[in-house]
């Protein structure tokens, strides 16, 4: 009785991260960096765009690296690292199990 107790605590607390909360208003997952993400990067466009793109942190930064020159985007400062570890965390890559690319 008491492992099955046990048993499901610990399952619990390892699912926690696959459901992932959902801020309702503008469907992104809340967590650090949500709050940033929303007050940084909804101004010029809707947040739906953020969740249509997968990158790992570099493409994340270069694409806010893109909006600052071509598309004034101010700087982040210290939000900009919180910012990327939120975005290459939840919408990192996709992986579709095919393999990589042969190099060119
Ligand atoms: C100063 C205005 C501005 C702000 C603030 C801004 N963006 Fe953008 N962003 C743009 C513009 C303009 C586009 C191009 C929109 C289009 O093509 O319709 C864009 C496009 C994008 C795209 C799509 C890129 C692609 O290749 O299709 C993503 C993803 C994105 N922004 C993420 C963000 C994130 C994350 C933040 C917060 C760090 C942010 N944006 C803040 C102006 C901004």
């Amino acid at each position: 009785m008491l492992r099955a107790v046990v048993g499901c605590l610990l399952l619990g607390v390892t699912l926690t991260p696959v459901l992932a909360e959902l801020d309702p208003a503008s469907g992104l997952v809340v967590d650090t960096g949500f709050e940033q993400v929303r007050a940084q990067c909804s101004a010029c466009h809707s947040l739906k765009l953020v969740q249509q793109n997968r990158a790992d942190r570099d493409g994340w930064l270069e694409m806010i690296r893109w909006m600052q020159k071509t598309q004034g985007l101010w700087p982040l400062g210290d939000n900009e690292s919180v910012i990327i570890d939120y975005l290459a965390k939840h919408y990192g890559p996709v992986h579709s199990g095919r393999r990589k690319p042969l190099p060119r």
